[in-house]
């Protein structure tokens, strides 16, 4: 079973998104387990600072290396008493690497995954260098902070675990469909405001709903995402 801790100055944050829906149903059930870890508690100074001013000079404040590296080490400690491999761990940062469905599959393998939260203008390089695996952004815009980002790639690599999903098709399914956009859905009832469900989705025929999915799929890539639909095109 999946184990994600995640370091983060706002851990009751990262708590109240993971205990809801999906992701909470399954660590009640038992089938991942996730932890979130206060950096502020590893600081040493009496005013329990984290950040301070970057060398060089510019605007914000800089994430200490000290305290997270204490944190990542008391995470790493836990993994070890747990009877767990030493976590993999990822630094949220807005200069890592592009995130993609891709990663997400990678990381879902893991047996523990250490989720580090970068907040204000950065992290001093040299915890980044010392401690992580990787460097992961999960897109091109920028964050107040690194939390969102981690229960971004949280969600997307627990919702592959077994016992996550109700039907291991809702995960399956998108493969068989890999890198389209998802088809058009449609449910009760029929006619809403004057506007019908497609004709063939009632027409019990699933061969026909297959192929108009499939064709519904591709429009759609072709028109909103055609760097996708060029890279799928490639690879047949
Ligand atoms: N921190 C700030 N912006 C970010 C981004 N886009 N991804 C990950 N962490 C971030």
């Amino acid at each position: 079973m999946m184990r994600i801790d995640i370091a983060t100055l706002f851990p009751d944050m990262c708590e109240q998104v993971l205990a809801e829906s999906i992701i909470g149903r399954a660590e009640k059930k038992g089938a991942v387990e996730t932890h979130c870890h206060q950096i502020r508690d590893y600081t040493l100074n009496r005013q329990k600072q984290t950040d301070d001013y970057p060398y060089g000079g510019g605007p914000g404040k800089v994430l200490y290396a000290q305290p997270v590296k204490d944190c990542c080490l008391h995470v790493i400690g836990e993994c070890e008493a747990a009877g767990r491999p030493r976590p993999h761990i990822v630094f949220l940062t807005a200069a890592g690497k592009t995130y993609t469905e891709e990663d997400a599959k990678r990381l879902a393998a893991c047996d523990s995954l250490l989720l580090v939260c970068g907040h204000y203008e950065g992290i001093d390089e040299r915890v980044i260098e010392d401690m992580a695996d990787e460097e992961i952004s999960i897109g091109d815009y920028v964050l107040t902070g690194g939390e969102l980002a981690a229960l971004v790639v949280a969600d997307s690599v627990l919702r592959l675990q077994p016992g996550v999903l109700a039907s291991p098709e809702g995960y399956e399914k998108e493969s068989y469909w890999d890198g389209l956009l998802e088809y058009p859905q449609y449910t009760r009832p029929e006619e809403w405001e004057g506007r019908k469900v497609p004709e063939v989705l009632l027409s019990g025929n699933h061969k026909k709903i297959e192929e108009w999915r499939k064709e519904q799929s591709l429009e759609r890539t072709r028109k909103r995402r055609p760097d996708l639909y060029e890279k799928i095109r490639r690879e047949q």
